[in-house]
């Protein structure tokens, strides 16, 4: 890790500790949600997308103003509109929707959404949600999930579990290993960046994935394998946390 990432680490790893239990130190789920400013500019994409965000809390507020400020065009959507609605008032150009209307606007939805809702929310959009690509930050978390935290803790990675719920939907599993608050300081920072790993259902979507990670300012690590791959980068592994791009390929042995 650089000395610069690294002083950040220390800094936000001992924010990160107030608010989260240690096992999921990474995370800071902190409700409601806690603006952490987007530190540095980011550049404008020159091919833009509709992105829709279903779930507006700490990490789908995040990645959609990020994806908002690289130029693409962002919905935001919550089960509490209210959430959705607090979101598209504080990012600019964006605006609040329904679930539904923000899938049926979109090309790529982010999933900010705790991973226990995932019965939920595939039992209500699943059939809008085929054939769009789908983000998948989700982490199993068993004090805020439940039994079906606890199931995902028994296998090797969660991505393949998530494709079950959404059979048709092309999947994105980026932005689960690391706090919002360091994707808000993290984003657009001048070389070295801070490195993103990311799994997709298949190899098209895994170049747009890595599109998306680096135009908001990230220096995207794609990992092979389809969606077994995120088994190299789930949140309880060595990949967790902040990293450069080349230290992630030397933890995940790629
Ligand atoms: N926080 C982080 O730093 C971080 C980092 C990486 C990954 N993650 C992962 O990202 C996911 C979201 O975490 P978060 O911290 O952003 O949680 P959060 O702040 O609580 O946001 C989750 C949002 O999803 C909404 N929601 C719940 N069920 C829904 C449904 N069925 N349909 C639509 N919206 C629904 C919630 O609404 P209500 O307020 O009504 O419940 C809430 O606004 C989790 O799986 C977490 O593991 C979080």
């Amino acid at each position: 890790m650089s000395a610069h990432l690294h002083r950040r680490h220390v800094v936000i790893l001992g924010l990160a500790t107030l608010f989260a239990a240690p096992a999921f130190a990474q995370e800071i789920p902190a409700r409601p949600f806690i603006e952490v400013p987007v530190a540095h500019p980011i550049s404008k994409t020159k091919q833009p997308m509709k992105v829709g965000v279903v779930g507006a809390g700490n990490i789908g507020g995040t990645i959609g103003e990020l994806f908002a400020k690289a130029g693409h065009t962002v919905v935001f959507s919550d089960r509490d509109e209210a959430n959705a609605k607090a979101q598209a008032a504080r990012v600019p150009g964006t605006r609040a929707v329904s679930g539904m209307e923000a899938i049926a606007a979109s090309d790529v939805i982010v999933l900010g959404i705790p991973f226990g809702a995932w019965p939920a929310v595939a039992k209500q959009y699943g059939a809008a949600l085929k054939g769009k690509i789908v983000i998948d930050p989700t982490n199993p978390n068993p004090a805020r999930d439940g039994e079906l935290a606890k199931t995902a803790l028994t296998k090797p990675g969660t991505g393949e579990m998530v494709a079950e719920f959404l059979p048709g939907v092309r999947i994105i599993r980026a932005f689960n290993t690391s706090s919002y608050a360091n994707f808000a300081r993290e984003a657009g920072r001048p070389a070295p960046r801070m490195g993103i790993p990311v799994a997709a259902s298949d190899a098209a979507t895994l170049n747009i994935g890595v599109r998306l990670v680096n135009e908001i300012g990230f220096d995207a690590v794609p990992v092979p394998g389809g969606l077994h791959g995120s088994a190299k980068f789930e949140l309880r592994g060595p990949a967790n946390g902040l990293h450069t791009a080349a230290e992630l390929k030397t933890i995940m042995g790629l």
